[in-house]
């Protein structure tokens, strides 16, 4: 048998691994809760292959509400869609700057539960629009050709604006502490398990009602996880971060209006026509069932949800940037550049 080496001058370390950089090499737990959360998240795991999808059936739709609906899942995958590789990259770095296992694991959870969010997007846009949002033929839609190029269009200068931000993001995740991230990220979700809780009631179409549901779910879980981080986190802020965390509210809302409302007059790079043409087609996405709000319904949500994330923020002193567009008052944080926005969902 080999025999066991011990040098004389006793073993040599190996050398330090230069940070930030790779794995920790350990599991520590400081936040028990966090952990929690993430079993919850291994059992609440659904698979959106499970789904009747058989249930929607383009038939039983107009081709003017196939239209509105694919759109509006169009508008939402601009959000989903940059979620799994948001949550990537801040898996990456949570791992890279060795945060306690459990945030590293949430934060994987997220970018899991987000690719099915995604999913769900790429389904209903195949089932009711085969090739779109951006590559179906717009004649096969005869009469409505010009509403399906007007899809085309407003989608496209979605994409585009999407575009802008992934740099701002990717830089911003070694810029700012992490605590600034996460109050975007808990916007975000608040947002979005505002939207999906109020859409899941209001849909009329089952498999609609489903989705939303599963989708409200797991947002409602993303929301815990950034509400706990935060209390670990916001005790140690700076004022010069609470600044900074009142201009990033306003971001979120100026970004996240989008899907939720109508955006503001800021950062979005659209054609004057978008807005109407967006208006167009969400009706009838929402005549089709979908469940989408109506604009008073919409602000109203909005309203609630940016309340909630006031009274949390305010609690460590953090002030509420004004929000005229819902009558909110506040700071005045003057122009949201692209930079400003941290994408979530
Ligand atoms: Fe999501
Ligand atoms: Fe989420």
């Amino acid at each position: 048998m080999a025999e066991l080496i011990v040098p004389a001058g006793g073993f040599t370390p190996a050398p330090a691994v230069p940070q930030p950089n790779i794995f920790p090499l350990e599991w520590r737990v400081e936040t028990a809760k966090l952990a929690e959360i993430y079993e919850r998240s291994k059992l609440q795991v659904w698979n959106p292959s499970d789904f009747d999808w058989h249930l929607l059936d383009p038939w039983d739709f107009t081709p003017e509400q196939r239209l509105g609906i694919m759109y509006w899942y169009a508008v939402l995958a601009n959000f989903d869609g940059s979620g799994p590789a948001v949550f990537a990259k801040a898996t990456i770095h949570a791992f890279e700057m060795h945060e306690e296992d459990p945030v590293r694991k949430c934060f994987f959870s997220i970018t899991r539960d987000e690719m099915n969010h995604e999913e769900c997007c790429q389904r209903v846009i195949e089932r009711l629009v085969p090739g779109g949002p951006l590559d179906f033929d717009s004649a096969l839609f005869g009469p409505n050709a010009t509403l399906a190029e007007a899809a085309k269009n407003n989608i496209g200068w979605l994409y585009h604006n999407g575009g802008r931000y992934w740099r701002g993001y990717s830089e911003s995740l070694s810029k700012y502490p992490l605590s600034i991230l996460f109050t975007s990220f808990m916007m975000g979700e608040m947002a979005a398990s505002t939207l999906f809780h109020g859409m899941s009631r209001k849909a009329g179409h089952p498999l609609f009602q489903e989705i939303f549901r599963k989708v409200g779910l797991d947002e409602s879980r993303h929301l815990q996880i950034c509400l706990t981080i935060l209390e670990n986190d916001w005790p140690g802020l700076e004022e010069e971060h609470k600044a900074m965390i009142t201009r990033q509210l306003r971001a979120g809302f100026v970004f996240l209006s989008m899907v939720l409302w109508e955006p503001p007059n800021q950062f979005w790079d659209i054609p004057d026509y978008f807005m109407a043409n967006h208006r167009v087609l969400v009706q009838h996405a929402r005549e089709g069932g979908l469940g989408v709000l109506t604009y008073e319904e919409q602000a109203e949500n909005w309203r609630e949800a940016l309340a909630k994330v006031a009274k949390l923020v305010e609690r460590w002193g953090i002030e509420f940037p004004a929000i005229p567009e819902l009558d909110i008052s506040g700071v005045d944080v003057g122009e949201i550049e692209a930079a400003d926005i941290i994408p979530v969902f």
